[in-house]
């Protein structure tokens, strides 16, 4: 089946950089996707539509336009040439405090233009200590997804003890494929049928194959390891 393979740059990178990293990008059946900070969108625009890769976004207003101070709309998004947005990313979530109704407009904003949303969800250390996995996945996508059905869309399940940007020291941790086949197939009792279920959380070139090849798993974000072109490529061409 042809999976989706998000590059998640982050603050990362710079305009140059991310020219030359998409020049050298590889592309297999899969549908391959670069989630840029938003300076850079309307300069990958072109070779990105030579190269058939799809721009995303990191983030997008709740208001739809107006006195929003440091905002980019929806509208600004669809000029800028993406095709899809992230939302509600455990960073955005943690450090500036984005809530799940904020989502669900962001979610409103982005259809009405067209772009996919891809909804971040996961639970935390702690909520996975405590038993919660199920119960907070299944709160922020209720709340994200109020009023919202039968609309294409994408789940990204990212459970924040995995991502790297939240793990200290040496033993950095994924999920087991125990882990995201569960997650997965509660997940998936939420939503559509047209919605994709994708695997985050320090998904790399040695991992990638196996998380990939599982049924449960449409497709992945890809942080840290998406960072160089040689090891997003390592996990194009794995897949
Ligand atoms: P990671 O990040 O692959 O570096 O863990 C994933 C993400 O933050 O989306």
């Amino acid at each position: 089946m042809r999976k989706i393979l998000i590059a998640n740059w982050k603050m990362n990178l710079s305009v140059s950089e991310g020219l030359t990293y998409l020049k050298a990008l590889k592309k297999n059946a899969n549908e391959v996707v670069i989630a840029a900070p938003f300076t850079f969108l309307n300069d990958l625009k072109k070779i990105a539509r030579q190269k058939n890769i799809k721009l995303a976004a990191q983030n997008v207003s709740q208001f739809a336009e107006g006195a929003y101070t440091g905002e980019a709309s929806a509208k600004m998004l669809k000029e800028a040439g993406c095709s899809y947005c992230l939302l509600g990313h455990s960073e955005r979530r943690i450090y500036f405090q984005e809530s799940d109704a904020q989502i669900n407009q962001q979610i409103k904003n982005l259809l009405k233009y067209k772009i996919t949303p891809i909804i971040c969800v996961g639970e935390t250390k702690q909520q996975r200590q405590k038993g919660l996995t199920k119960q907070v996945i299944k709160a922020q996508l209720k709340a994200a997804l109020a009023g919202i059905k039968n609309v294409p869309l994408i789940i990204a399940y990212e459970p924040v003890w995995a991502i790297s940007t939240f793990q200290t020291g040496k033993n950095i941790q994924s999920a087991s494929l125990k882990d995201i086949i569960a997650a997965h197939n509660y997940i998936r009792s939420f939503v559509s049928g047209k919605t994709r279920v994708i695997y985050g959380g320090t998904v790399n070139p040695q991992n990638s194959k196996a998380i990939l090849k599982l049924k449960q798993v449409d497709g992945a974000l890809v942080g840290g390891a998406s960072l160089k072109v040689s090891s997003f490529n390592a996990i194009i061409q794995n897949t």
